[in-house]
């Protein structure tokens, strides 16, 4: 099979998740780049890159790369693709421009313009008739990217944002987008046989992304892709992964997956989003304040992401929440590794616990940062200094 050149995009700080996943997958090239992972790999890799990434938002194919100072540069590079390949008159499509530092491009309408003319010309000027352009739902979106002299030019394979699994039911006040919450277990390193509790799951991202992680689901199985309308569509190929990915699906778990929140209505989406992706019975869930929760299990392992003010009311009382999320995991989670996601240093201060580790990761707009931190077991015998303090003052700001 024609080896082909790929980019799978994620958010800012979670590349390192992506670059894990493609390894599993068996992609070649590999090439971290900040906001996403380009890899090589023929037809059946892109397809299973939609399928299987869990980290990342969409996955492209590059058609073209090459320097361009200006518009016209810009064009006649387009304009040298033979369009015809991916594109009939029949076909719609839309460009996508994103520019950065090149004077003559700086305007992205502009640069898709002159993109689309050229694609436009080339196909006319073999078939007599053109395509039409379709920004809602075209057969085939292209995105460019132009970055002082370089332009990148892909077709884009995922369509609509790959962390839209199909099971979440509606659109929640401040959930956590599923592929960061695949990527933010994956950098924490749970290894899918600690005891997991996210004390605050609010809508449940975490542990339902954890269950389908676990139980080896496809991500990508219950959705649909632009690619199935191209012209070079391997249908048979396309069946048989998704084929093969519902008979690598597992729906049992040794592993207890444990998730709370103080507010009712959350957790009953979180039991609602759990029960569409299939994960309802491996989860259990429990309407508690974190710092009066008793987990059926103790977990070695936590991740949550507590309220930081910017997505919720500012009438919410962050501080308690924080304080309570301390307790829970001074009192209850002995010996664990808690990931926490905060947007807010202030408030980490009232964790009251000493954090190991500071990853800088974007949770949408929201530069944040997933902290670790390692709980004390009192029953141990200590040797060296604690980890973890009671003293607000141990937290320097970030
Ligand atoms: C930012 S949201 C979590 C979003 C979640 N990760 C998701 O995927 O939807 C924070 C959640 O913490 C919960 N919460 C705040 N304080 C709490 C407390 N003391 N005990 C339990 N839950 C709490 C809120 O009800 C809210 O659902």
């Amino acid at each position: 099979m024609e080896r082909r050149r790929y980019f799978a995009a994620c958010g800012k700080g979670l590349e390192p998740a992506v670059e894990a996943e493609l390894r599993e997958l068996g992609a070649e090239g590999i090439d971290v780049r900040r906001g996403g992972v380009a890899f090589r790999g023929d037809q059946r890799m892109g397809y299973q890159a939609n399928l299987w990434l869990r980290s990342a938002i969409r996955v492209q194919e590059e058609l073209l790369e090459a320097r361009v100072a200006d518009a016209n540069d810009l064009y006649d590079a387009v304009a040298g693709l033979d369009w015809n390949r991916w594109i009939t008159p029949d076909q719609t499509f839309a460009v996508y421009a994103s520019t950065r530092d090149n004077e003559d491009l700086r305007h992205s309408g502009f640069t898709a313009l002159r993109t689309k003319d050229a694609i436009v010309d080339v196909i006319r000027q073999a078939k007599q008739r053109r395509p039409s352009v379709d920004t809602q739902d075209p057969d085939v979106p292209i995105k460019v990217v132009v970055q002082r002299e370089r332009l990148r030019l892909y077709r884009d394979l995922s369509g609509a944002s790959l962390h839209k699994r199909g099971w979440r039911p509606i659109q929640v006040k401040s959930p956590l987008n599923e592929a960061t919450a695949a990527a933010l277990l994956r950098m924490g390193g749970w290894d899918k046989k600690t005891p997991l509790a996210d004390p605050m799951c609010g809508s449940g991202t975490f542990l339902v992304e954890a269950a389908m992680w676990a139980t080896n689901r496809a991500p990508g199985l219950h959705r649909y892709y632009p690619f199935e309308r191209w012209i070079d569509h391997d249908v048979d190929l396309w069946e048989s992964l998704r084929e093969e990915a519902k008979a690598a699906a597992r729906f049992e778990l040794d592993v207890p997956l444990m998730a709370a929140d103080r507010h009712g209505g959350a957790l009953e989406l979180a039991r609602q989003g759990a029960f569409e992706a299939d994960v309802d019975k491996l989860i259990t869930f429990h309407n508690n304040y974190a710092a009066d929760w008793v987990p059926p299990t103790p977990p070695g392992f936590v991740v949550t992401n507590p309220p930081y003010g910017e997505r919720l009311g500012f009438g919410d009382d962050l501080i308690g929440s924080w304080n309570s999320l301390g307790k829970f995991l001074k009192g209850q989670c002995p010996g664990a590794t808690a990931w926490v996601l905060s947007g807010n240093p202030e408030l980490t201060k009232h964790l009251g616990m000493r954090a190991a580790e500071r990853v800088p990761v974007m949770n949408g707009a929201i530069d944040c940062r997933w902290i670790r931190y390692q709980v004390r077991d009192p029953s141990e015998v200590e040797d060296g200094p604690s980890q973890v303090g009671d003293s607000a003052s141990e937290e320097p700001a970030s």
